[in-house]
């Protein structure tokens, strides 16, 4: 398959493109587009067919329900059967934004967008570029990740175009994702909202607006069951063995530099902070820094990049360091917990010799 690419200038967009990319969607086609979290793969929600090869082109398992998209907040009604409490105070606070409500679906839902559950999972991006595709195509756009399932989120077009060239009808390149996270998933069905993906809208952001915020046990915790069904799959992964290293900074570098000499002959990586770069044994090992060690938002922004780019650079290990887990960092350990595979070293009980 052809894959048509056009650049859309965020500060000014063209909507001589944006209206081809609504006509693509309308006419079943896939187009992959930017959103605040991460660039998205779009087809016509309402038509099974182009969902159908939304899951053909990612490689995704059919039971991963998808994410539909609107453009106003309207569009949710016929969507679903009722908006409790809780949806309606998240539409009103954080829409449009990252994040994704879970609603009790309509019967308009076809069953190949929830993976056959009687729940829709549904956000308003606040991208203008996005905003501007759904609200042309004028159907609700189912979109996941634009990677091959298992790989790393893309925050640019030129990910989505390693890994979806040839697979996709269109490419619209708007630059660089501002969150670099997928959206934080809620479920408002129940007594207490739920959070069963975290990201950018944080427990401690909705604990503003709600007496108690729940989260899904297997968030930081690979060996629990996950309630959101895409969780349970290997997830972020780069092609590399990622070990997580957790604990003091200087405890996590020695730890790091005892391991480098036991991968003296492979290709190494380092994932770390500004801060520690000096404390590393750099020599013929590639370092990549996500930032400062408390900027979460760089970390968040720079994650999926850094994977991808060690991929790039063949490299077969990769020591990273680890952050703590509130706030949005809680967003970030999750997704390195998934990409590491549940490969963490504990450095504060990993005993000297
Ligand atoms: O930021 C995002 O959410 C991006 C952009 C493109 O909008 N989309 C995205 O979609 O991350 P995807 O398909 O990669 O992830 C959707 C997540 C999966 O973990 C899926 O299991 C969960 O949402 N999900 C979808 N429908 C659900 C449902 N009815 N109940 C529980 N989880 C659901
Ligand atoms: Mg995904």
């Amino acid at each position: 398959m052809n894959t048509i690419i056009y650049k859309i200038n965020k500060g000014k967009i063209d909507d001589k493109y944006i209206k081809k990319a609504g006509e693509y969607l309308k006419e079943g086609k896939l187009v992959s587009f930017p959103t605040e979290t991460v660039y998205g793969l779009g087809a016509d929600g309402l038509n099974e067919r182009a969902v159908s090869n939304i899951y053909k082109a990612k490689g995704r398992p059919s039971d991963n329900p998808l994410i539909l998209h609107v453009s106003k907040k309207e569009d949710v009604e016929k969507l679903v059967e009722n908006i409790s409490d809780i949806a309606r105070i998240c539409i009103d606070k954080f829409w449009p934004g990252p994040l994704t409500l879970i609603f009790k679906k309509s019967t308009l839902i076809p069953n190949i967008i929830t993976g056959g559950l009687d729940t829709v999972a549904i956000r308003m991006p606040s991208n203008e570029i996005a905003n501007k595709i759904i609200e042309a195509a004028n159907t609700p756009i189912a979109a996941p990740s634009a990677n091959t399932s298992g790989r790393p989120s893309p925050t640019s077009a030129r990910h989505v175009e390693e890994d979806l060239l040839g697979k996709v009808d269109m490419i619209i390149d708007g630059g660089i994702c501002d969150i670099g996270l997928e959206s934080t998933v809620l479920d408002t069905t129940g007594k207490y909202p739920v959070i069963l993906r975290p990201g950018k809208i944080t427990k401690e952001e909705l604990e503003s607006f709600f007496p108690k915020v729940l989260e899904d046990k297997s968030i930081l915790n690979p060996k629990e069951a996950p309630k959101s069904p895409g969780q349970k799959y290997t997830h972020y992964s780069p092609k590399a063995k990622m070990y997580l290293f957790l604990g003091s900074d200087e405890k996590v570098a020695r730890s790091i530099n005892k391991k480098l000499t036991k991968f003296k002959d492979k290709k190494v990586g380092i994932l770390g902070t500004d801060e520690n770069k000096d404390r590393y044994n750099l020599d013929g090992v590639m370092f990549i820094s996500l930032g400062k060690k408390k900027d979460y938002d760089s970390i968040a922004k720079n994650l999926f990049k850094s994977l991808r780019k060690f991929d790039s650079e063949n490299i077969e290990f990769i020591l990273s360091e680890g952050f703590e887990d509130s706030e949005l960092g809680n967003a970030i350990m999750n997704r390195m917990v998934k990409a590491s595979g549940g490969n963490i070293i504990y450095v504060n009980e990993v005993m000297e010799d």
